[in-house]
């Protein structure tokens, strides 16, 4: 195997492949009891993924769904796009520190969807926090300059919104937001519908108007960006500052919306798996001063286990332990690495990279102020590594759990599908994507699942998500004047 990560190659009886990267070999047998715990055996993922299960099945219910951790939410898209779609739309993004609005045109006859223009505002850190009006001022404000620069002015044209975070949704156009994550957290935006927010702030500008809108997830919008080139796409996965993901669940079995026909794609919102305590053993003391720390506390304990916005910081806290005991830096620890969230998860990908990593080490060590030997360039990169690679085989373990359903929804014994997948961490980091995909393989064995990168989700994916509810809605409104027509 090209790159086995520490927790696999410590369970095979074999020599390491030269191509393993130094900090694989053998760490110096005191740093093993620390780093111990953030090792999950194929067995435990197994265990891990049978929870998952059950927390999938509780969210969907009708009786069960109001406390289960993983919310399952139905998002009123009830078809991939079968190549049809076509026209001009809006799309906006929010979902990180910075906010996208994009004009995307959907070309039938090339089967593309071209981006024409986009343009990026930042979203101030004390806006995130702050006032729900000032935010959504700000988002109408960067809308309105986008629109009059492209001249697009007194066109109605229909838009998609990415909102990257857990909304219940209606429709397809009233979506409730239930809770901040990844650092925001306006208060007072909770329990209300996002659409009318929007609305109101476009209102209150008075010098331009919206047609209709899409809400989106981004997982749903990776899917529905992948899915126009490939039509198997029912799965989007994002593992970047957030996690999460979404598939197309048969309707039968989503209790929560009329209908028992067809499928609808669920946002499973994964990254709340264990806020019931369903995790607590694999939880280490590391992940619950991560979780006590945040600006939310007790929720969405899977993607502080796993996601972008939290693993340099449990790099930090590992760090920090090693060099107390004595184990890193001569027992000296800076100041700077006492400083919360000083250790950025890019770091992790720097250190990790296969040549170049261990000079970043020493590079990113002397920037952190601190004193090190090449002992203990060694075990940081250990540390990084131990890290990234619990998040890759968490992520796997529930990825394959979503594809064994989607198989036994099925009644298959063979699942061949794509999963469209986005995010920094699987994106940047040098081994995340190769562990990802080798464990899925053992832990979902009767799956064949490709892996596509999204090209812009958020963007071109929200439009898709616009303009394959145009098609539906085109068709019911047709199908529905049929009768009439024969009177
Ligand atoms: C949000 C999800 C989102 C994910 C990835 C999470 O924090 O709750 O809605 O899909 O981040 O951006």
């Amino acid at each position: 195997p090209p790159c086995l990560s520490p927790s696999l190659s410590l369970s095979l009886p074999v020599s390491l492949p030269p191509c393993l990267s130094p900090s694989l070999s053998p760490p110096p047998p005191p740093v093993q009891p620390v780093l111990q715990p953030l090792r999950l055996s194929l067995d435990k993922l197994r265990d891990v993924s049978s929870r998952l299960h059950k927390g999938l099945v509780q969210g969907l219910g009708k009786h069960s769904h109001h406390r289960a951790a993983v919310k399952m939410l139905p998002t009123f898209v009830r078809a991939t796009p079968d190549g049809t779609e076509k026209g001009d739309f809006l799309a906006l993004d929010l979902g990180g520190t910075n906010f996208r609005v994009l004009h995307v045109r959907v070309l039938q006859a090339e089967q593309k969807v071209v981006k024409m223009d986009s343009q990026i505002c930042v979203v101030p850190k004390d806006m995130m926090t702050g006032a729900t009006q000032q935010l959504f001022d700000h988002i109408a404000s960067c809308l309105g300059d986008f629109i009059a620069s492209q001249e697009l002015k007194g066109q109605t044209l229909p838009l998609g919104f990415t909102f990257s975070f857990p909304c219940e949704q209606k429709e397809i156009d009233k979506s409730i937001l239930i809770r901040w994550t990844k650092g925001f957290n306006c208060p007072g935006v909770e329990g209300r519908d996002v659409v009318t927010l929007l609305r109101d702030a476009v209102r209150r500008r008075g010098d331009y108007d919206i047609g209709s809108v899409a809400m989106v997830n981004d997982t749903v919008g990776t899917m529905m960006s992948c899915g126009y080139k490939d039509q198997s796409c029912e799965i989007g996965m994002i593992i970047g500052t957030g996690t999460n993901a979404c598939y197309m669940e048969e309707m039968k079995n989503v209790k929560r919306v009329e209908g028992e026909d067809g499928r609808m794609c669920i946002n499973t919102e994964w990254g709340g798996f264990g806020d019931d305590g369903s995790l607590r053993d694999i939880q280490t003391e590391f992940d619950q001063m991560v979780d006590k720390t945040s600006i939310n506390p007790g929720v969405h304990i899977f993607e502080k286990m796993i996601s972008g916005m939290y693993l340099g910081e449990i790099v930090r806290l590992l760090l920090l332990r090693l060099s107390e005991e004595k184990l890193l830096f001569k027992g000296q620890k800076s100041e700077v690495l006492q400083t919360p969230e000083i250790f950025q998860t890019k770091f992790i990908s720097e250190i990790e990279e296969e040549d170049t990593g261990l000079d970043n080490a020493r590079r990113i060590l002397t920037q952190l102020d601190l004193q090190w030997d090449e002992a203990d360039v060694r075990v940081v990169r250990l540390v990084c590594d131990t890290v990234s690679s619990r998040s890759a085989r968490l992520c796997a373990a529930a990825l394959a759990t979503i594809a064994n359903k989607m198989r036994l929804n099925r009644g298959l014994d063979r699942l061949q599908t794509t999963v469209g997948v986005d995010g920094t961490v699987y994106r940047k980091h040098p081994n995340f994507s190769e562990e990802l995909q080798l464990t899925v393989r053992l832990l979902a064995p009767e799956c064949s699942i490709t892996f596509l990168v999204s090209e812009d989700g958020s963007g071109k994916g929200a439009a898709m998500v616009t303009a394959v509810a145009q098609r539906l809605a085109l068709h019911s409104a047709s199908f529905s004047c049929h009768p009439e027509v024969r009177h």
